[in-house]
């Protein structure tokens, strides 16, 4: 619930901007105060009539407004919110923000803020992946800003892909979780979740049986104790946790780049069931039957190993890096070893031979090893260790 926050509401010029109204109504629903902004060209979508009808406020629009300087001044009105949110985020705004520009009343607030700032970014697939909207993205994170979305799917410029307006309960599901008050409030924490996908060709591809859940289980835990959660997750069969930042990737080499985009952060979770090859030269062609009854011989290359990459970091190394070791024979033999080889803080061993159902299942039975002690916890349901794991880590960070 969101019983007595206070969101400044910026609403930039998008063919989304429709989906703000709804946005206002969900959020005042749940208690929360809506004071809106609106840009220039949001105003070719969204009246500022209906804006403030739905918030019951007066709307913002102009920078050089004087009834407002004397009512209540631009750097007043970036700060008497808990929280901004910026939704639809388009491409120009992201790259004012970026690039620090303070030229019209949206960009001076974000500029003036001292507040969280959430955005919820949409635009156009081509101009979601251009380089310079990837960098200000990269920018934004970097500045601590909270990103939900965008979406995959069709737009309404007919192309398909990434770029729609997050939908409303993601984003109040984001909201929700950037007010939440814990004690790992303000953390930045990196969870990698699920397999990878590491295709033959274009319809083919190698995969293991990891289905997210524990990943899931503990991004969602660890959001809930008030964490600003990246999660990098590989195609689960689980939906992803709400109130977190989704990244959504389908190789190792995608996820290793999602992770070090993500950082800086105060810990990574390493939760992920990496596979440890890919295939060398899968292209864009599919494979044929051979008639003479020939089978194809695949070459395969490592994987980077994310894990050890982060954990060996010399610089801007996160406070605490966690892996787990799924072990099918000497479980706390081998997970110990792994621990020092990858040189992480803490690994948590699991045996996941077949018949003990674990991996696709809802418990675990996990140890946690660190450097000095090895804590055996009984099987339990995969989200009570992801509570037990994440008070751990709360308990690390904030010592
Ligand atoms: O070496 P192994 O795959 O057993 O290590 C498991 C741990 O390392 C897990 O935490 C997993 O997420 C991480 N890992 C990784 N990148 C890889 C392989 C494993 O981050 N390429």
């Amino acid at each position: 619930m969101l019983a007595g926050k206070r969101i400044l509401l910026i609403i930039g010029g998008g063919i989304a901007a429709f989906k703000s109204l709804d946005l206002i109504r969900r959020l005042r629903e749940q208690g929360a105060t809506v004071t809106p902004v609106i840009t220039r060209s949001g105003q070719q979508f969204v009246t500022p009539l209906s804006v403030s009808g739905l918030a019951a406020q007066k709307v913002y629009t102009e920078l050089f407004d004087l009834t407002d300087e004397a009512e209540m001044g631009h750097i007043e009105l970036s700060r008497a919110a808990d929280l901004v949110v910026v939704a639809p985020a388009t491409a120009d705004l992201m790259a004012k923000m970026a690039g620090g520009h303070a030229d019209d009343l949206a960009s001076t607030l974000l500029m003036a803020t001292d507040k969280p700032v959430l955005i919820a970014p949409s635009m156009n697939v081509r101009m979601w992946d251009h380089p310079a909207t990837q960098r200000n993205l990269a920018t934004l994170r970097g500045d601590c800003i909270h990103v939900v979305g965008p979406d995959d799917g069709a737009m309404a410029c007919g192309e398909f892909g990434p770029g729609r307006l997050a939908e409303v309960p993601a984003i109040i599901d984001g909201i929700s979780g950037v007010l939440a008050d814990g004690p790992l409030k303000g953390k930045h924490i990196v969870v990698t979740s699920g397999p990878t996908h590491e295709p033959i060709d274009p319809v083919r591809y190698i995969a293991n049986r990891s289905s997210g859940a524990q990943g899931t289980s503990i991004a969602r835990a660890l959001a809930a104790l008030g964490a600003n959660v990246t999660f990098v997750t590989g195609p689960a069969d689980v939906a992803p946790p709400a109130g977190v930042t989704v990244v959504p990737v389908q190789t190792a080499r995608e996820m290793q780049a999602a992770v070090h985009a993500a950082l800086p952060a105060d810990a990574v979770i390493c939760a992920a069931a990496v596979a440890d090859w890919h295939v060398v030269g899968a292209g864009n062609s599919k494979i044929k039957k051979d008639a003479d009854g020939n089978t194809p011989a695949l070459e395969f290359a490592e994987n980077p190993d994310i894990l050890a990459e982060i954990s060996q970091m010399k610089t801007g190394r996160p406070a605490l890096v966690v892996g787990f070791a799924a072990e099918t024979d000497d479980v706390i033999g081998n997970a110990t070893a792994k621990r020092i080889r990858k040189q992480c803080d803490w690994i948590l061993a699991n045996d996941v031979r077949p018949e003990t159902g674990i991996m696709g299942g809802d418990e675990n039975a996990v140890t946690l090893i660190k450097e000095a002690s090895a804590d055996v916890w009984p099987r339990m349901s995969k989200d009570t260790v992801a509570r037990k794991l994440a008070t751990a880590i709360s308990d690390a960070l904030t010592k």
